[in-house]
């Protein structure tokens, strides 16, 4: 060994020492702690909605592989997902059972996502209504209690007129039950106004 690579040898030997040691546990740093051994706690990954320069359209996210279908994704039952039978019409009556704990789950849900702008009774008079004055429709008109079940379950999922979607929030089997309870709230009212002797 000559005497300069010695002495290079040292001076690298002198720095590592204070390099390694210069910020061992306890110091304080403004800079982020040296990661000698990264394991898996940094790892390079895809945020959703992000560019890549990987992929030759630009997108981290990708479309599904043809002809393929994710684990629980098969949607072959028409009437449950669209409200829709196989003749594009909408389905006359709700295609689950109806039973009571359907019916009460469709109450809850409807107090949840529908009672703010239809109200309790489905007049039309919720907050939205008070507040802003928007005209929400009441369920007690001939034209909602003409509705097939198939046509409400459409209106939940895909909105109307001034009324949101609500496809992702509410999966189908809640939006049947709703259904199922606003049929309810009009069977109710109908049994109540036939109960009442009229006026003279
Ligand atoms: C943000 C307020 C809002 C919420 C929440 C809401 N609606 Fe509506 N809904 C409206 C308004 C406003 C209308 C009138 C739409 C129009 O005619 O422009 C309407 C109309 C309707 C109609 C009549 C549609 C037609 O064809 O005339 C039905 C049925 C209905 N809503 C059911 C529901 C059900 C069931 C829920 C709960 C899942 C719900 N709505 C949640 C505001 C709302």
């Amino acid at each position: 060994m000559t005497g300069r690579t010695r002495r290079v040898l040292g001076a690298l030997a002198f720095t590592s020492i204070f390099a390694l040691g210069g910020c061992a546990r306890g110091c304080t740093s403004s800079r982020p702690p040296i990661h000698l051994n990264p394991s898996m706690d940094d790892q390079p990954k895809v945020r959703p909605q992000t560019a890549s320069t990987f992929f030759y359209d630009g997108a981290s996210m990708r479309q599904p592989v043809p002809g393929t279908v994710a684990i629980g994704g098969l949607k072959e039952d028409a009437a449950f997902f669209t409200g829709k039978g196989a003749d594009e019409q909408f389905v006359a009556t709700i295609p689950v059972t109806v039973d009571e704990a359907l019916v009460e789950r469709g109450r809850q849900r409807y107090e949840i996502y529908c009672q703010p702008c239809h109200d309790a009774r489905g007049d039309g008079r919720g907050i939205l209504f008070q507040r802003g004055n928007v005209p929400t429709a009441t369920f007690h008109q001939d034209k909602i209690l003409n509705y097939s079940d198939g046509q409400i379950f459409d209106v939940i999922t895909n909105g109307v007129g001034l009324m949101p979607g609500y496809r992702w929030p509410i999966p189908p089997a809640d939006r049947w039950a709703i259904v199922a309870y606003v049929r309810q709230l009009q069977r109710d009212r109908l049994a109540r106004a036939a109960a009442t002797p009229a006026r003279p």
